[in-house]
């Protein structure tokens, strides 16, 4: 029976037969030979996710000084149900990866259909043909509980499997350059005994040539930059692979502008990956306790943050936003802690602040459910059978990636405490990770596992239409900041609701203008890290009360004049409670 794997808008393609690898195969064969004898390189780069179907179009566009193409490109992409489809749409230049940098559908058009350096594939037999094979597979770390890094471990199946995969086919000259993030040690003590077992059972005397070097990319509006035109790090496991890496990277990406660093072994390469994101990881983290004092005393963290961030040397401070998503951040400083033990056999317990980072920040978005809570409260409507509107859903601005957002933990726990949860983000078209909980991510990686009651969101589907989606609504929550909702109207979006709703700012969307529309409207205001609304609350109902005592005055003399707007705050006055 024929299975069939789903691209984004919905087209069926059905995934190969046993037939079609053979004649994929021929086909491969035959253009690659062409492709060598314009002199090209030819590489296959394995995974076509996030890094892999950008990064394959970066090699595609290299050029030489003269301006020709110097690689011929294989995207090389497992045909499962869930990711197939990525295959035959490269194979007609779509990008199977969205985003807001204009330069990713541009560079993957223009290397399918003009250039025709790039071309998709499903087969492995691929790998044969390769000079280079640059390997983009995940690399998992599997989380056993909620906000305890600790009890995980990391998930290098696919990672294993692909480079078992690689030595079965390449040449013995075949440079084997990892990019995936992985536990330190992984290249030298994983990865290279699996693939020299492959070379001697095929009779190869020789070593494979591998590398390391990670990957920086920003999946945002620098997409292609953050490969292209950024720095690298990268280290080969003897000469022969450094001196080999070196020239590729060197004749794909831009070193003249952002020079490479050569490691000396793989393992400090895999290290800089792994501290670079825990490094950012505890900075975030830091900001948690900082935004809980925020909230209980008064302070705007955002301008408290603003106004450091003018000193140079802390310029790069940040707002956590609703929790820290993303595929990286969440799980790299896990595949350290992992290595030190399982890698390298240490019992002591050297790591503190690395996996309370993490765990802090894989909790925080917890709390915005708290906020939702007493919103509702304040406004004298319970959380059970709310209609709460959550706004983005992906983990970070302008992009369609929904992996470990925040807005995921929002939508389980409030589903938990019995609200109807409503999401909106115009860059993700299905949140699989609701539709197909069970299975995506994997069933031992979904957060579901972690909370009750949450069979109906299943059904969850994301509404494009925002004015549909405010329709009837009890709660806004601001969760991403999607340049769609930084400029808001509170009249437009209370019209749209039909009535003063909770207005939940995670990210420090709201200005203080904008804040108080919404509490003159009815509305209540929370916010992450923004204890300043109580203050702006209190102006807003103190200024009703003054207006309600001039009338008193007033009124016998017959003579007081209102505004609209003082109208309006007078009706919509009663709805703003004094509790907290
Ligand atoms: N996404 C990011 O922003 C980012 C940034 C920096 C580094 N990284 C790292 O890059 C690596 C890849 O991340 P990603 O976001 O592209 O992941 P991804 O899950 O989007 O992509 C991985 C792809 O590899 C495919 N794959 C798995 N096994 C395969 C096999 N045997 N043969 C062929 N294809 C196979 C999967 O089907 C998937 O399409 C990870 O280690 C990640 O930590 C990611």
């Amino acid at each position: 029976m024929s299975e069939y794997s789903f691209g984004p808008t919905g087209e069926k393609f059905r995934l190969p037969s046993q037939e079609d690898y053979i004649k994929e195969f021929e086909r491969l064969n035959e253009i690659v030979q062409k492709q060598r004898a314009l002199g090209r390189e030819i590489v296959v780069v394995m995974g076509l996710g996030f890094v892999g179907a950008v990064m394959a179009a970066v090699v595609a566009d290299a050029k030489d000084k003269k301006g020709n193409p110097t690689k011929f490109v294989i995207g090389m992409q497992r045909p499962s149900t869930r990711s197939y489809w990525k295959t035959p749409l490269l194979n007609r230049g779509i990008s199977p990866v969205s985003s807001e940098d204009p330069e990713v559908p541009l560079m993957i058009n223009r290397c399918v259909n003009e250039k025709k350096t790039l071309i998709a594939t499903y087969t492995y037999d691929a790998l044969n043909l390769a000079d280079v094979v640059v390997v983009d597979v995940q690399c998992d770390y599997l989380k056993e509980s909620l906000g305890n890094v600790r009890e995980g471990r990391a998930d290098m199946d696919a990672l294993e499997e692909s480079l078992e995969i690689i030595a079965q086919h390449i040449s013995p000259q075949t440079l084997v350059l990892i990019e995936t993030t992985v536990a330190p040690g992984t290249t030298e003590q994983v990865a290279y005994p699996i693939m020299k077992k492959s070379f001697r059972k095929r009779g190869i005397d020789s070593d494979p040539l591998l590398a390391h070097s990670f990957e920086r990319v920003m999946p945002g509006k620098n997409y292609v930059a953050s490969i292209r035109d950024f720095w690298r790090v990268c280290s080969g496991v003897d000469e022969e692979a450094t001196r080999r890496v070196v020239k590729f990277l060197k004749e794909v990406i831009n070193t003249d502008k952002f020079p490479l660093t050569v490691l000396d072994r793989p393992i400090e390469s895999e290290t800089a990956k792994i501290v670079e994101n825990s490094f950012r990881a505890t900075l975030l983290a830091f900001m948690d306790e900082w935004s809980l004092f925020a909230e209980q005393n008064g302070v705007d963290l955002i301008k408290v943050i603003n106004a450091i961030k003018v000193r140079p040397t802390h310029s790069n401070m940040i707002f956590p936003g609703p929790g820290i998503g993303g595929y990286c951040l969440p799980k790299d400083g896990g595949l350290g802690l992992w290595a030190y033990r399982h890698i390298f056999g240490f019992e002591d317990n050297i790591f503190k602040i690395t996996p309370m980072a993490i765990d802090v920040n894989d909790t925080r978005s917890l709390h915005v459910a708290q906020l939702t809570r007493d919103a509702l409260r304040n406004m004298s409507r319970p959380i059970a059978s709310a209609e709460i509107l959550v706004l983005g859903a992906s983990y970070r601005e302008d992009v369609g990636d929904t992996r470990y957002s925040g807005s995921e933990l929002i939508v389980r726990r409030l589903t938990e405490m019995g609200a109807e949860l409503r999401v909106h983000d115009p860059y993700v078209p299905h949140w699989w990770e609701f539709e197909k909980q069970d299975e995506y991510p994997a069933s031992s990686h979904g957060l579901k596992r972690f909370f009750r009651g949450q069979e109906k969101l299943k059904d969850l589907r994301v509404e494009q239409d925002l004015k549909k989606a405010l329709d009837g609504i009890d709660a806004l929550i601001l969760a991403v900041r999607h340049k769609h909702y930084l400029n808001l109207d509170p009249d437009e979006v209370v019209e749209s609701a039909g009535g003063p709703i909770a207005v939940i700012d995670c990210f420090g969307i709201l200005d203080d203008e904008k804040i108080k529309r919404y509490f003159e409207l009815g509305c209540e205001v929370k916010g992450l890290g923004r204890g300043h609304v109580k203050r702006i609350k209190d102006q807003v109902r103190e200024k009703r009360e003054q207006l309600l005592l001039d009338i008193s005055m007033k009124d016998k003399k017959r003579g007081l004049h209102l505004s609209t707007e003082d109208v309006e705050l007078l009706n919509n006055g009663c709805k703003l409670g004094a509790e907290d």
